[in-house]
């Protein structure tokens, strides 16, 4: 058997246990979904957003990219996150990235790997923009896994300055922001950095909104201002 057999035998196994649990398990899973969570993480194969927090389909809406990035210009990360913030009104959305992770590595080398120097410069930019603090970090490992930390801090910073989360959070006041980084070696993930909604963004990356771009959603009117 090829290996990708095992993975449609495996799939075929999954459904004929879920529908013993459950005969009407598809019915529900097919009717709807309401994420509570949006996930923006590394797409690393070992760091399944379903499997590290015991969740299952339907609870997490997922975007997943080399090294967890938020940059402006990525049509697809910002459709995900439109569609999320906006449709699915999502309460979290978490940025993970993870210690070990290859695309960070990467970055900190100076090595030429084709295309994706292109997608690694914004970890170079990040470095750069940490380089006092990084710098005095001697041990190799240990700056490596400050990197992957102010990486996530970044992307999350990133996300607030998104007009897609400043007009959520005046509209419903949320989503919270999440700034996380699982450990491979453990399985935890750490706590890296939270945003509140209404937090704290740099005057120049911050929008005004008209009140009528607010009030259009009638159930929210009431938060406008707040
Ligand atoms: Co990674």
């Amino acid at each position: 058997m090829q290996s990708y057999q095992r993975l449609l035998l495996a799939n075929k196994a999954w459904a004929s246990e879920k529908l013993n649990l459950d005969e009407a398990y598809f019915e529900e899973l097919a009717a709807d979904q309401k994420p509570e969570f949006l996930w923006i993480g590394c797409a690393d194969s070992r760091v399944p957003a379903n499997e590290v927090t015991g969740t299952h389909p339907g609870e997490i809406f997922v975007h997943r990219n080399v090294a967890n990035l938020v940059l402006h210009t990525d049509i697809n990360m910002l459709s995900v996150l439109q569609y999320a913030v906006e449709v699915l009104k999502v309460k979290h959305v978490l940025v993970v990235g993870h210690y070990g992770c290859g695309g960070v590595k990467a970055a900190m080398t100076n090595k030429d790997y084709g295309l994706i120097n292109k997608w690694l410069r914004n970890i170079k930019d990040v470095y750069d923009k940490h380089e006092r603090e990084l710098r005095h970090i001697e041990d190799e490992q240990k700056r490596f896994d400050r990197l992957v930390e102010l990486n996530v801090e970044e992307q999350v910073s990133n996300l607030a300055k998104t007009t897609i989360i400043q007009k959520a959070w005046h509209q419903r006041q949320g989503p919270q922001l999440h700034g996380w980084v699982f450990n491979l070696n453990n399985g935890l993930i750490n706590t890296v950095t939270e945003m509140q909604p209404g937090s704290h963004i740099d005057p120049i990356y911050r929008y005004d909104f008209k009140p009528e771009d607010i009030q259009k959603d009638p159930d929210l009117s009431t938060h406008y201002g707040a």
